[in-house]
Formats: C-alpha cells, sequence, structure tokens
C-alpha cells in the first residue's frame, strides 16, 4: 500500500471508531452531492474535533465562516451549549439554500442561522462575544478574517482554521496560488499575535494532506 493509502486507511479507521453511523450527517453529505456542491465538506474525524473543541470550552456563541452544505454546521451546532446560538456565513445562494435544508433536518434551525453574504462584510456586522470561530471561507481571506476573529472571540475563546497546511504549500507559496499566500500570512499572523496562543495540527487522510489551526485568545 501506497503512503498515502495507508494514512487514508488509516483515517477511515479512526473515523469508524469514534463517529457513529449518523443519519442527519449521511444526509447532509448526499443533499449537497445532489445540489452539486464540491465535496470539500470537513472529513467525519475533523467535524469530531471541532464538535469536541467547542464543547471543551461550553460554547455558547459560535461563528462559522464558510457553510458550504451545513456539514460541520451541524457537528457545531451539536455542540452547543443549550439555548446557544450559532451563525454560519456563506456567499453562494446555492450553498446556503442546502445548508437551511441541512439544518432544518437536524432540528438545528432554531439554533444555527445562515448567514449570505461577503464573509468581511458578514463577520464586521456581527458584535462580539463570540466563544468560538470555525473559519474554512476563501483562505486568501483569512489574513482579514482573523482580525475580525480577534475582535469577535472572548478571552479564553478559541479561533479554528481549517486548511492552513494545504500539501506543505505554505511553506513557499507560489505567486499564483492565493490560497497559500493567504493560509501562510494567517499562519505567521496567527504565531506571533501577542493576544494568542497557538498551533497547527498537520492532517493526513481521507481529505489528502492538510492542517488545521487551532489558537486561544488569552485570558
Ligand atoms: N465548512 C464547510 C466547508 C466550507 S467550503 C464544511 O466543512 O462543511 C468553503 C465555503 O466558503 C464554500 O461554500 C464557499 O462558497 C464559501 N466562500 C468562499 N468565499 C467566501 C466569501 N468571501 N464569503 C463567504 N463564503 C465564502
Ligand atoms: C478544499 C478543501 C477544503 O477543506 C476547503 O475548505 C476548501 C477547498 C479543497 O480540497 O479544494
Ligand atoms: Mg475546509
Amino acid at each position: 500500500m501506497s503512503e498515502e493509502g495507508l494514512f487514508e486507511a488509516v483515517d477511515t479507521y479512526i473515523n469508524s471508531l469514534f463517529v457513529e453511523d449518523d443519519p442527519v450527517l449521511e444526509r447532509a453529505v448526499e443533499r449537497a452531492a445532489a445540489a452539486g456542491l464540491p465535496e470539500i465538506q470537513v472529513s467525519p474525524g475533523q467535524g469530531k474535533l471541532i464538535y469536541l473543541l467547542a464543547k471543551m470550552i461550553g460554547a455558547r456563541r459560535i461563528l462559522e465562516v464558510g457553510t458550504l452544505g451545513g456539514y460541520s454546521t451541524v457537528w457545531l451546532g451539536r455542540a452547543l451549549h443549550k439555548d446557544g446560538e450559532l451563525v454560519s456565513i456563506e456567499l453562494e445562494p446555492a450553498h446556503v439554500k442546502v445548508a437551511r435544508e441541512t439544518l432544518a433536518d437536524a432540528g438545528l434551525d432554531g439554533s444555527c442561522r445562515v448567514v449570505e453574504g461577503k464573509a468581511l462584510d458578514a463577520m464586521q456586522a456581527l458584535s462580539p462575544p463570540f466563544d468560538m470561530v470555525f473559519l474554512d471561507a476563501n483562505k486568501d481571506g483569512y489574513p482579514a478574517y482573523l482580525k475580525q476573529a480577534i475582535r469577535l472571540v472572548r478571552p479564553g475563546g478559541l479561533i479554528v482554521a481549517d486548511n492552513v497546511v494545504r500539501e506543505g504549500a505554505v511553506l513557499k507559496p507560489s505567486s499564483v496560488d492565493a490560497n497559500a499566500i493567504g493560509a501562510a500570512a494567517f499562519n505567521q499572523a496567527l504565531a506571533s499575535h501577542p493576544q494568542l496562543e497557538a498551533i497547527i495540527l498537520q492532517q493526513v487522510g481521507v481529505k489528502g494532506h492538510d492542517g488545521l489551526a487551532v489558537a486561544r485568545v488569552k485570558d
């Protein structure tokens, strides 16, 4: 077996151990695929990880940036503290429509709201405090989204960002790869920001080689 095949097989093994069969999540993936959305949602294991992070801090207000069809939104919405709320921002109307259907199917339409619009505009319109921000939209926007996330997240809260390794492209971003340039600038800002303590989890598996950044806003 190739190294890549082995990493994927182990990821599948982990997912099958720690993520139970879940009709709502399965329907979410099917609904998104049937509507022609790209299949780029977080993996089951990544969903479980962001769910656990939100639960560990007892999150009552979560902001997601980049909803797609609402797969990660369901994970985060399920982690919300009773009476908590989640806002998820999505640019594409077709994605918003699927996400709203999936949230209704999950019984989360009372607590989770999808805002249609550009991430930066929508973030600027929000007021603190959030307990957690999950960044997963266009990676060239990450540096600007980080500034907003720092404004919005309370002390002790979390900023989590997907796709910050990009098969290693962040080591030396090509001048034509705006996403790698954005992710690399984001990582640099995350590492050097005086209000943050952070790390990147390098990940291999069903979504290839990438990474998830996790940062805590200092008290
Ligand atoms: N979080 C989702 C995956 C998000 S994919 C999940 O794991 O299930 C990235 C999403 O960001 C896409 O739906 C894309 O339309 C959206 N997006 C891209 N640029 C955006 C922008 N400027 N503002 C808001 N959303 C954007
Ligand atoms: C891709 C993967 C992601 O997790 C994402 O947020 C955007 C794009 C991709 O594989 O292209
Ligand atoms: Mg992603």
